[in-house]
Parts: C-alpha cells; structure tokens; sequence
C-alpha cells in the first residue's frame, strides 16, 4: 500500500502510542466471546481493531510468537504498533499486550524477530539469548515533508520471552539513503556464511544486508529489478534455505509480496527459487525457465493471502518451513463488514519444495496441528454428483467451520462442465469452489457470497491456472465463517478467499454434471477461541 494521508484517519495522534493506549483486551481461548458475526473460529483475529501483516514470528521456548501490524484506536489502518500474540500449538492463541510502541523515530511497521542464540548482539542477559527484533520505523512527518527517506531499519531486544521490549539507542540501525520505499526486513541467521542476512524491499528489488552482530549492517547485494511481477510496489520478503523433497539439496526460496499486481488483482505474493551464497541470490536455471513463461509464480492464487512470511527458528527437530499470511487484500481490506476488528491470519500452513514437471514448486498445506479441532468425521461415500450431492444431509452437519477432503474423477472422453462444492445459505448466497477442466482452471467464485457494496472489487471470480492429471482432482478445502482455504493435489496449488453472507454458509453441496466423488471426507470443527 501507499502511506499516504488518506489511510490514517488519526494521522495526529501517532504520539499517543508513547503513553499507555493500549486498549487490547486480554480475550485469549476462553475468555472472550469471539461469536461476532463474520468473526472467525479457528483463525487468528485480533480481539478488536485493525490488523495487518503478521511480523517477528518466531518460536522460542515452546511458543510461536506472532506479532502483527495493529492499530489500537481504529479498525482502519493507522499509526503502526506490533500487537503480539503466542501459541503452543499454532491453532490457540492467547492475546498479549502490544509489543512495540511508535516513538520519535517513527511508526512500527513490518518487520521479523529472531532468537539470538549466540548472544551476538550483546543483549542477552544472564546467559539466555535475546529474542531481537528488527523492523520498519516509518517517519510520518518524513513523508509528508516530502522526503523519500522516511523508512529506515531499527531493533530491539527482549529477554524475557518477548513480553518486554527495548529499542536500541543506536537506532536506526540501517539508514534511508534516500530511497522512497525501504521497508520490511526479514532477518535470519546464515550457517553458510556465519553471518546474519537481512533482505527487505526497496520498491522494486529487495536487498540483501549482512551482519556479524544485528546492529552493524553491510549491502550484500540486490535482486528483483528484472525478475518477476512488478505490477506494484515489492513489500515483505522472506529468504529462507528448504530441502528439496525427497532428496538432499536444498534451495533458496525468495517470498516476496507486491501490491497491486496479483494475479487475481490488488496484493499477492510471488516466490522465488534459487542458490544463495552469502552474497547473491540467484534464481535457479529451472526455474527461471518456467518463470519466463508466465512472469511470476505465486504462492497463492486467492485474493485472501497476502505479506506472508515464515517462522524463525523452529526447532530442527520439527523440520518444517511454517508459514503465515495475511487473510485480507490491500483492495477492500479496510472497507470489510465487520463491526469491531478488521482481518484475520490464514491457518498456520507448512511449505514443501518439490521438483515438479513445471519446475521447483512450493506446495502449502495446512499444519497438522488443527487436526485437533476435527470433531466429528463423517465418510463420504462414492458417488455419481449427477444434479449435485447434498452433503448437509450425508454429514447432518450443522457447524458453520467444517473441513473437507475429496477426491473427483472423471472421464477423458466425456464432456465435464465445472465441478465443485458450493457452501450456501438461506438467502440464496454462495461460494463456489472447483475446477473447470475445460478452462483448466480452478477457481473460487464470490460474486453471490453477500452484499458487495462496501467495494466493487470484492464480488470476484479467482481462478488459477492449473492442469490436472488422469482426471482426477484431489480437494482440501477449510472453511471457517468468513474464508476458505483450498488446497489442491496436497498443496499444488492453493486459494485463499474470504467473503461475508448475510447468514453463516451452513450449507454444503458437491456439483458437476459428469463427474464422480471417488472418496470424500468431512469433519466439524470445533472453535480455537
Ligand atoms: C504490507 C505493508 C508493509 C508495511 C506495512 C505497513 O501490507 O504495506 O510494506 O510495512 O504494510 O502497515
């Protein structure tokens, strides 16, 4: 997004943050309602007020920290603080006080947070290694001077869990030069080349910062001026090392989020694959070639998932690449029907490299972990769709939160219309999601899920491009009060879209003349709040 005036209805009152405003209320699992209309179960919302990117997720001590873009005092975007919020099993969350305040320097903007295990910033304290984070400071007054250097990098550090935080004196620790987008850091620790790398987005290229200590940086390099969609601004990258599956290489994945620019329109996220050597990434041959076919590859072909970065220092042990998003769109996301917060995070997804026929893929899934919220599974038993299955009836289920895997099928030779699930209610609103073998194309279609009034460019139809094997289509699909989530072929391709019916979408039927349900099955799920 563009910060200019237009977003921040309280442009005067970014120095309250240095006093107490904290107005989040304490309303983790259990303690609050969490029932409002549109506000989702099994999704990380914030109790009230306006979100947007997911900063500094880390993992320490048994807790993924997940910190936020938040703006106490208005469900529109405003003045920048880190709300925080922890998890023990990335599917509860309990709410914490806001993380970081604005100050002198500037608004909190994104950012990311590392543990600090060999105490090389110096902030560690009775042998116990610092959490530090490292963000945006975004200098309104710079901006509206006219300045094009009003981002620059800062840190600070905690050392009790990242309940506490302290700024370092020393900020800024990488200066504006003068460039006018110079935001997003994303910080990790390189084994290789035993140094910390920073990447962040610089308009349209990201750079690549290296330092012994988190406070000293050095210009590494940059990359991106050429290389994929440049439809929007470059926001929030991510470069992180991941094993190719199923053998012993490994890659360098480059995330990296534009605005505008998606594929399904306003803000989405590309990715890239490649080597990185302590210095330069370089995209790998295969991929750049399947890259120059279509211009960008993305991470997510829904409007709903955006700025989306993974976790620090998840044990080796675990051995996943966890992933979290934003579930909104730069669009609408300030204008959607909810009456007291704004957004939601995507589910907690765990990232695959693959080797595939169109070149190096991630593959999404969600985490198992939310397996804990099934409830009540229900088989779904083989079947012809003809004029469509009711499966409201076949599960008897009556929860708005649901999930459900299919598997369809179909003949080559016979002609296939779109096929789908439908999530439907009272009023004759819908969301359709599916396949369209002709087009070869999924899609997500939202364009009767509700009242669009709010923003004409919310009632879409989002496809993505993809071509199925043998005739058959395998579907995940989770969906809570006001998104979906589909994973097709285990994570091949992804959509994310969010919607807001009049009344909860209770119901759920499977359509698509010609074409057979080859096993299916459904759970309720319970709420995470
Ligand atoms: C992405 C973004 C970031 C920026 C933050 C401000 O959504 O525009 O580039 O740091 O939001 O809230």
């Amino acid at each position: 997004m563009s910060f200019n005036i237009n977003y921040i209805p309280y442009a005067g009152i970014v120095l309250c943050s240095l006093v107490a405003c904290n107005t989040l209320k304490n309303s983790g699992p259990g303690g609050g309602a969490y029932i409002e209309k549109h506000r989702s179960q099994f999704h990380f919302s914030p109790a009230e007020k306006w979100m947007n990117d997911p900063n500094g997720l880390v993992y320490y001590e048994g807790e993924y920290h997940l910190f936020y873009q938040y703006y106490p005092d208005s469900t529109v975007w405003g003045p920048m603080h880190w709300g925080h919020a922890v998890s023990r099993n990335l599917v509860q969350w309990q709410h914490l006080p806001v993380a970081l305040y604005p100050d002198q320097l500037g608004m909190i903007f994104s950012g990311s947070a590392v543990v600090d295990w060999n105490n090389t910033s110096g902030f560690g304290k009775d042998g116990r290694p610092p959490l530090v984070a490292i963000y945006t400071q975004h200098l309104m007054a710079g901006e509206k001077a006219g300045r094009h250097d009003f981002q620059y990098q800062s840190i600070a550090y905690s050392t009790d869990k990242g309940r506490t935080w302290t700024k370092y004196a020393g900020n800024p620790v990488i200066p504006n030069p003068g460039i006018h987008d110079f935001r997003d850091p994303k910080v990790m620790w390189d084994k290789e080349s035993k140094q910390w790398v920073m990447v962040f987005a610089a308009g349209n290229h990201v750079k690549l910062w290296g330092s012994p200590d988190l406070k000293h940086w050095t210009h590494l390099s940059d990359f991106g001026r050429e290389w994929g969609s440049h439809g929007g601004v470059w926001e929030c990258p991510d470069l992180f090392p991941v094993r190719v599956d199923g053998t012993g290489e490994t890659r360098w994945v480059l995330l990296l989020s534009i605005n505008p620019g998606a594929p399904n329109g306003g803000s989405g996220t590309q990715y890239f694959v490649g080597q990185f050597d302590g210095k330069n990434f370089v995209p790998d041959p295969g991929f750049s070639q399947a890259v120059s076919g279509e211009k960008a590859v993305w991470l997510d072909y829904g409007r709903d998932n955006y700025a989306g970065v993974t976790w620090s220092d998840v044990p080796a042990s675990d051995g996943r690449r966890l992933f979290l998003g934003w579930m909104s769109n730069w669009d609408y996301a300030q204008v959607v029907p909810t009456a007291t917060w704004r957004s939601a995070m995507t589910l907690p997804r765990s990232l695959q490299l693959k080797n595939t026929n169109e070149g190096f893929r991630l593959f999404s899934e969600p985490v198992r972990e939310l397996q804990n919220l099934r409830e009540r599974g229900v088989t779904i038993p083989a079947a012809a769709i003809d004029d469509g299955l009711d499966l409201s009836t076949v599960t008897g289920f009556r929860s708005v939160t649901k999930e459900l895997v299919l598997e369809f099928e179909w003949n080559a030779a016979d002609p296939v219309a779109e096929f789908g699930v439908e999530l439907y209610n009272g009023k004759g609103e819908k969301v359709a999601l599916g396949y369209d073998p002709a087009k070869q194309q999924l899609f997500v279609d939202r364009t009767q899920s509700g009242p669009g009034g709010f923003s004409p460019k919310f009632l879409s139809r989002d496809v993505a491009p993809y071509v199925t094997s043998n005739q058959r289509l395998h579907l995940h699909l989770l969906i809570d009060a006001a998104s979906v989530e589909m994973f097709a072929d285990n994570g091949a391709r992804v959509m994310t879209d969010i919607f807001f019916p009049t009344e909860d979408f209770t119901g759920l039927r499977v359509y698509g003349k010609g074409v057979r349900v080859a096993s299916g099955k459904a759970w309720e799920l319970k709420k995470a709040w």
